[in-house]
């Protein structure tokens, strides 16, 4: 039986894979796309989120949502790495469809409280409508089976040294939603370095096995995002040419099978308020008896490490089968 999802992004070149991916699993059902500032404005987002689904070749309703972080701040969005318009230029035609009148928050706590069974959500920018939605209703905790984040970083992030972006683009936001009892897992940076990528050689066989319009756009988003790399001189990730590390794609299938990443759970806090260290999740992995650590509540599934091999087969399944 699939299993009903919502999913809650800010789609760049990343978002769009993911998207690409849980829509096209035969193990999901996506009853809904939020969406979110971050990577790039949301008139960029809307447009994109739009193009995406249509590429999917299925009907999912998007949804509109926060314009900026719980607490407006200045920082810079994440167009340096996927673009002005945060498809990487690419030439993707303009959607035919259009967004729904009703609000993102409005959706996901709507859908999640009328869930019959708990419902899966994920969650793939800044968390400002995943926070907005459990301050308008905090019993949305009861009836979610898990959340999955990509959020957050255990050794190194990238905006900062210790934050990763979507936790830096809104700290209030990701405090909110790791201090609330929904059941979750956070997919950091980490596992990127640690199986977490697909070669130039699947990529390739993506290409070549079908002309499925997902397909197509998920090829030319893997092809441009190495070309972007290549131009910011960033090191191949694991030493692999011509390999890409999405993000949000890993998120999306750890969130379709757990059993590619290496899980533990700690508890989390987010700094809010570090000069250095805005948006860093402090994970607490004190090895000694720590007297505080069972009244902190609330502890986070994390991933450190993945298959590569699972994690490969899963994404060419959903696609070229
Ligand atoms: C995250 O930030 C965004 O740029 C990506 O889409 C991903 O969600 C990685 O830090
Ligand atoms: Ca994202």
């Amino acid at each position: 039986m699939n299993r009903n999802v919502i999913i809650d992004c800010d789609t760049g070149m990343d978002d769009a894979v993911a998207l690409l991916l849980a829509i096209r699993s035969p193990i999901l059902n996506v009853k809904g796309i939020t969406y979110v500032a971050g990577n790039v404005n949301l008139d960029y987002v809307i447009n994109n989120t739009l193009r995406v689904v249509e590429h999917s070749d299925q009907k999912v309703p998007v949804y509109a949502g926060a314009r900026m972080p719980l607490v407006p701040q200045i920082s810079d969005d994440a167009s340096s790495v996927h673009g002005k318009d945060g498809l990487g230029g690419l030439p993707f035609p303009d959607p035919q469809a259009s967004v729904q009148k009703t609000h993102a928050v409005d959706f996901i706590v709507d859908t999640i409280m009328a869930a019959e069974q708990p419902l899966d959500w994920i969650t793939l920018g800044p968390l400002t409508n995943a926070a907005l939605a459990y301050i308008k209703e905090p019993h949305i905790a009861e009836n979610i089976r898990q959340l999955t984040m990509m959020a957050g970083a255990v050794e190194t992030g990238n905006v900062l040294p210790t934050s990763e972006f979507n936790v830096y683009a809104d700290p209030e936001a990701a405090k909110v939603v790791f201090d609330s009892s929904i059941p979750k897992t956070m997919v950091p940076l980490d596992p990127l370095y640690h199986g977490g990528l697909l070669t130039k050689d699947d990529i390739q066989i993506i290409s070549d096995a079908s002309q499925a319009a997902w397909c197509d756009m998920a090829t030319r988003i893997f092809k441009r995002s190495i070309e972007i790399n290549k131009k910011l001189g960033r090191r191949a990730v694991q030493g692999k040419d011509g390999s890409v590390t999405p993000p949000d794609l890993l998120a999306v299938a750890i969130a379709i099978d757990p059993s590619i990443a290496n899980l533990t759970e700690y508890t989390v806090q987010v700094e809010t308020r570090g000069l250095e260290t805005r948006g860093m999740t402090v994970v607490d992995r004190r090895v000694y008896d720590n007297p505080g650590r069972e009244t902190l509540k609330n502890p986070v599934r994390i991933a450190f490490s993945i298959d590569q091999r699972k994690y490969r087969d899963l994404v060419l399944d959903a696609w070229i089968k």
